[in-house]
């Protein structure tokens, strides 16, 4: 799989942090700052060569867009999804809830139509709206879906808080077979991840799994506090947040561990080639 860029994530970060700046200072669901955030990854997701697609998400809360991005090649009726809320809270501009997942998928897909590799399963990337009022954009999209187009989604991985400056590294459903790529990328690392307790049911992937379709993903994690026996693993700061910033206006470009960024980045890529890319692809 490729080494993502952790600098090209980093810059679609300064983007959101722009794009919200000059919006009134967040990228709530329902505001110019999300209209613009979705305007931002479609461009850059169209110029590489996705079949994209905006979704209004008519039960939502802020009615707005979800994003659907899907890479041509592969067979439709084994897809696998990847997927991130592009929305924030009005407190501020949300760059690692959740910017750094929304960014991490964008440099993903940027690198996947890069390489251009044989495909043995259909790759679809989502950017929702309205998480933060209840998991909104996805659930209307997984409400939409057909029985047939239910069952042709193999697999849904998300990413909400991928970059926490006092990290953990969860996994969500660690051990399924779902998240057998993800972890296998972590693993060797050496970061001996964690089951994602804290965002049991929290986030979009909880829309997924009401679906029936397996689920996995990455976190490093919320407003929990990480263990003296995680801060020996991991590093940082026992007693702490994972992070400290989590919904206020601090999460800003200086709310990032590029480090996990960097490790979630990398791990994505590893799962959409485990999971959907052919034998001529580049070695790993
Ligand atoms: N879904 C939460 C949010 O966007 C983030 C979160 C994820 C919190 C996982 C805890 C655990 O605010
Ligand atoms: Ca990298
Ligand atoms: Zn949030
Ligand atoms: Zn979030
Ligand atoms: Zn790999």
């Amino acid at each position: 799989a490729p080494d993502i860029s952790v600098a090209n994530v980093q810059s679609h970060l300064a983007q959101l942090n722009t794009i919200a700046s000059q919006n009134g200072g967040n990228r709530r669901a329902g505001s110019a700052g999300y209209t613009a955030s979705v305007a931002y990854v479609k461009g850059k997701l169209q110029a590489a060569g996705y079949t994209v697609s905006e979704q209004t998400c008519t039960s939502c809360t802020y009615r707005g867009n979800n994003l659907i991005a899907d890479w041509p090649g592969g067979p439709s009726d084994q897809t696998v999804m990847f997927g991130a809320h592009l929305d924030g809270v009005a407190a501020g501009p949300g760059i690692n809830d959740n910017g750094s997942g929304s960014a991490t998928l964008l440099e993903n897909a940027l690198a996947l139509a890069q390489r251009n590799p044989t495909m043995t399963r259909h790759v679809r990337f989502a950017w929702w709206n309205g998480e933060e009022q209840g998991l909104q954009g996805s659930k209307y999209y997984v409400g939409q879906l057909t029985a047939a187009q239910r069952s042709a989604i193999k697999a849904y991985y998300n990413f909400d808080m991928v970059a926490s400056t006092n990290a953990g590294y969860f996994i969500n459903n660690v051990d399924s077979a779902a998240s057998a790529p993800m972890k296998e990328y972590w693993d060797s690392l050496n970061l001996a991840p964690e089951e994602n307790v804290e965002g049991q049911g929290r986030s979009d992937d909880y829309s997924f799994q009401q679906g029936g379709i397996p689920t996995s993903g990455y976190a490093t994690g919320a407003s929990d506090t990480k263990s003296s026996a995680q801060a020996a693993k991991w590093g940082g700061t026992a007693g702490r947040s994972y992070d400290p910033c989590y919904h206020q206006s601090c999460d800003t470009t200086s709310n990032i561990n590029a480090t996990a960024l960097d490790r979630s980045a990398d791990g994505v890529a590893h799962t959409v080639w485990k999971t959907s890319v052919g034998t001529t692809a580049p070695a790993d």
